[in-house]
């Protein structure tokens, strides 16, 4: 029989390799809390109904990649394929509307579609997910945007580029989109299958497409910029202003569209050169209408995702700091398997007193335990052999520099974290 493999566009993250995914989550909750976000913690699936309203029906995710099935009450639910609609759904169904606004809030997790796996691309990931909810300031998006960068910058991430767009408002995007239509109509013949498809349906997700014939029309496109109704010129004026006076470099692409339908005037995405064709590691942008389409009152907001697999790729392409997998303060090394329970002994007296200690269960040689302390980055070991355990005491050795010394049995704890001090 075969055996069981992981499914495909899924993996599995090693003890010796979860320290990344700590360092990325530890930098993003202390510049959350430096920015005054609380932290949620929302259902991996929701009713299918919160993603193909909120979403949008049109949409590639919703279209073809989510993970629906039918539960055994015979309800339709989705694994979240992101966090933006459950976040704004929680903060709804729980009226934070009385609260003080904007409400900001962010969130972590697995997330789940059903895409094409590449390098960068997976059908589980995780992103790092952050929403202001109840401000129309464009001030909210500049934050946003700045506080996107600030989590790179405390990463060590270098050479991103922030692309910025508007997407537009339903006042103003349906012009957009029959100028755009009439525009790759002219040269219907050049478009590809996929574009062909998206003519009718949604003509600004050909701007996106990477075709070179494609690509050539949309280069010579009609900007959106040139058909924005006044509030959504002015909004993203001040937005670029707000970015100006941070002093952030910020392209501006007027063919930037993103994936999912909910957005409103400010669209952006940082691109990573260190990822090849996946290189977004951040999208983001406004979206007022959401809370309206699942049901609810208005609720302006403006939010951004980032996938912790991109920042890690990126990060570990550019050498940046990932912190380090720390081995034990401690392991004890005893001498023959009779000493195992002493050494039991002294590993829960020493964990009682602060202190991450490790032992060896598998009977094995003083040379080998050695060795494997090594190996797992032990700090110190503490020796039990024939001596020691005559005399009451231990053998304390410094793995750093070699120096060895023997005391009192009751006094390793107060030895060992003295010597962590002056480490
Ligand atoms: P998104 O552009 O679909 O936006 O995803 C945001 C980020 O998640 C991407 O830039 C990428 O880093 C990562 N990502 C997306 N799909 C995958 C995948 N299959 N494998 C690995 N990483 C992936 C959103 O999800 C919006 N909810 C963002 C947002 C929040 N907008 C407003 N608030």
């Amino acid at each position: 029989m075969d055996a069981i493999k992981a499914p495909r566009g899924t993996y599995d993250v090693l003890g010796d390799e979860s320290w990344k995914w700590d360092r990325v989550i530890g930098v993003t909750r202390g510049a959350a809390a430096d920015f005054g976000f609380k932290e949620v913690m929302l259902p991996v699936f929701e009713h299918t109904e919160l993603f193909s309203r909120g979403i949008g029906d049109a949409t590639d995710v919703v279209e073809k990649e989510m993970y629906t099935f039918t539960d055994k009450g015979g309800r339709s639910v989705t694994l979240r394929p992101e966090l933006t609609a459950s976040i704004v759904r929680s903060y709804l169904e729980h009226d934070m509307r009385r609260r003080s606004q904007p409400v900001k809030l962010w969130g972590w997790g697995p997330m789940f579609r059903y895409e094409r796996p590449q390098s960068g691309r997976y059908r589980q990931f995780v992103q790092i997910d952050f929403e202001t909810l109840g401000a129309s300031s464009p001030l909210a998006d500049v934050e946003m945007i700045d506080l996107s960068m600030e989590i790179y910058r405390r990463l060590g991430l270098s050479n991103l580029q922030v692309l910025l767009n508007s997407v537009g408002c339903p006042s103003c995007r349906p012009a957009y989109r029959s100028t755009l239509k009439k525009h790759f109509e002219s040269s219907i013949h050049e478009l590809c299958d996929t574009c062909l498809g998206r003519l009718e349906r949604n003509p600004l997700r050909i701007l996106d497409c990477k075709q070179p014939a494609c690509r050539a029309l949309t280069d010579i496109a009609p900007s959106v910029l040139d058909s924005l109704c006044d509030e959504c010129r002015v909004h993203f004026g001040e937005v670029t202003r707000g970015l100006e006076r941070l002093g952030a470099s910020v392209k501006l692409d007027n063919r930037l569209v993103r994936g999912l339908d909910y957005y409103t005037k400010t669209a952006y995405e940082i691109l990573s050169g260190e990822l090849g064709a996946q290189n977004a590691v951040c999208g983001g942008g406004r979206y007022d209408n959401l809370a309206e389409n699942i049901g609810g009152p208005h609720v302006p907001g403006v939010g951004f995702a980032s996938g912790v697999e991109r920042i890690i790729i990126t990060m570990e392409a550019q050498g940046a700091y990932m912190g380090e997998d720390a081995g034990p303060d401690v392991c004890i090394v005893s001498s023959s398997p009779d000493r195992a329970l002493e050494a039991a002994s002294l590993a829960h007296e020493l964990r009682a007193a602060g202190l991450s200690a490790d032992m060896d269960f598998m009977g094995r040689s003083m040379k080998t335990q050695m060795k494997s302390a090594s190996q797992n980055g032990a700090k110190f070991v503490c020796i039990i052999g024939e001596d020691e355990a005559a005399s009451g005491t231990v053998s304390v050795k410094n793995m750093s520099n070699g120096e060895q010394e023997s005391v009192e049995r009751t006094s390793a704890a107060e030895n060992i974290k003295n010597k962590l001090l002056w480490r």
